[in-house]
């Protein structure tokens, strides 16, 4: 049986020596479990996968290797900076697969929430079954599992998310060597690892991604809305101080239009819908007192340089009664 506890005599990690010393005896422990085996990663550009993915590098290099889905469902920027840090920077062995088309095609028509996420959930395992099939002597699976999803799973609040049963259906050895750490922690380890700090301190963002935020049946054009209005709602709120400050923040368009006016023309599109909110453990949640001028200002960026909107609006709504995330 896995061990599951904690170590007594793993001090909590708060500084880059703690952190060095860690990665150190991880290190150690990784090459002595693996061997000059193949260790396979789902590397989705989280904080958990990404620190993993950094670590096991400096372990065992190019016998890990790392796939990256990108579900076309993933904010601006961010398949291009996991391509550009791990391949580009750390020189790792990284399979990058455009799979948008594949998933897109399959949430098409589909608007009731729980089912867009299980579509989601399904191909994901799909896809990387399919990748994990390709290669040769993969004998492991790392995971990003941190010690909150070991005591959440334990306790029933949530299925210990292993990429759905794949290591039993592939005979995969589990690889996860943050299970002891709680988030500040990998952070620490993170930035000793030299990550960039806005993949350490990234804000949280759903598995489904931009795909419960592009609210209904989602379609390319609308998707295009929620991922451009997120990029400059990310890019005002570190400008003014925002980023690390709020927990979380992002915009939803909802399948219906209003009526506008523009250049004295009649409009007919879409309402963007902004979210920002604070919370210690996401259960309640209270909203952002964000300065009137700046979401004025983030408006008149939005409704001049997002296509197809002509509205946008600030969710005054605490958790409960509304939840963070709008599906
Ligand atoms: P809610 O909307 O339930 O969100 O108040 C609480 C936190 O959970 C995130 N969230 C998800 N994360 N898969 C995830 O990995 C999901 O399907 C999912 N739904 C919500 C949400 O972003 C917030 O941080």
């Amino acid at each position: 049986m896995q061990n599951n506890k904690r170590p007594e005599s793993l001090a909590r990690i708060t500084t880059a020596a703690a952190a060095e010393k860690f990665i150190n005896e991880q290190i150690a422990e990784v090459r002595a479990q693996v061997g000059d085996k193949k260790v396979l990663l789902a590397l989705s550009g989280g904080v958990d996968s990404s620190v993993v993915a950094a670590l096991l590098i400096k372990a065992i290099g190019k016998q890990l290797v790392c796939v990256h889905v990108n579900h076309g469902l993933l904010r601006q920027g961010e398949p291009e900076q996991v391509v550009e840090v791990f391949k580009g920077q750390m020189d790792a062995n990284l399979v990058y697969v455009d799979a948008a088309d594949r998933f897109l095609d399959k949430l098409k028509g589909v608007a009731d929430p729980e089912t867009k996420r299980k579509i989601i959930g399904a191909e994901f395992i799909e896809v990387f079954k399919e990748e994990a099939l390709k290669l040769e002597g993969v004998k492991f699976l790392a995971q990003g599992t941190i010690y909150p999803d070991i005591i959440e799973s334990e306790k029933g609040v949530k299925a210990h998310h292993n990429v759905g049963g794949l290591p039993e259906q592939l005979g995969f050895e589990l690889v996860e060597p943050l299970k002891f750490l709680y988030k500040d922690e990998v952070r620490v380890v993170g930035d000793a690892l030299g990550l960039p700090a806005n993949m350490v301190y990234r804000q949280p963002f759903p598995g489904p991604g931009l795909g419960v935020r592009c609210l209904g049946a989602i379609t390319r054009d609308r998707l295009e809305c929620v991922r451009k209005s997120d990029a400059v709602l990310r890019e005002e709120f570190a400008k003014n101080g925002l980023e690390g400050k709020v927990w979380q923040y992002f915009t939803v368009v909802p399948d219906f239009k209003s009526v506008g006016v523009r250049d004295g023309k009649r409009t007919f599109a879409w309402p963007v819908i902004i979210r920002a909110v604070n919370t210690k453990d996401a259960m309640t949640a209270t909203v952002e007192d964000v300065p009137f001028e700046l979401l004025q200002h983030i408006t008149a960026r939005i409704t001049a340089e997002v296509e197809g909107v002509n509205r946008v609006l600030y969710d005054l709504t605490p958790k409960p009664v509304g939840t963070i995330e709008w599906e």
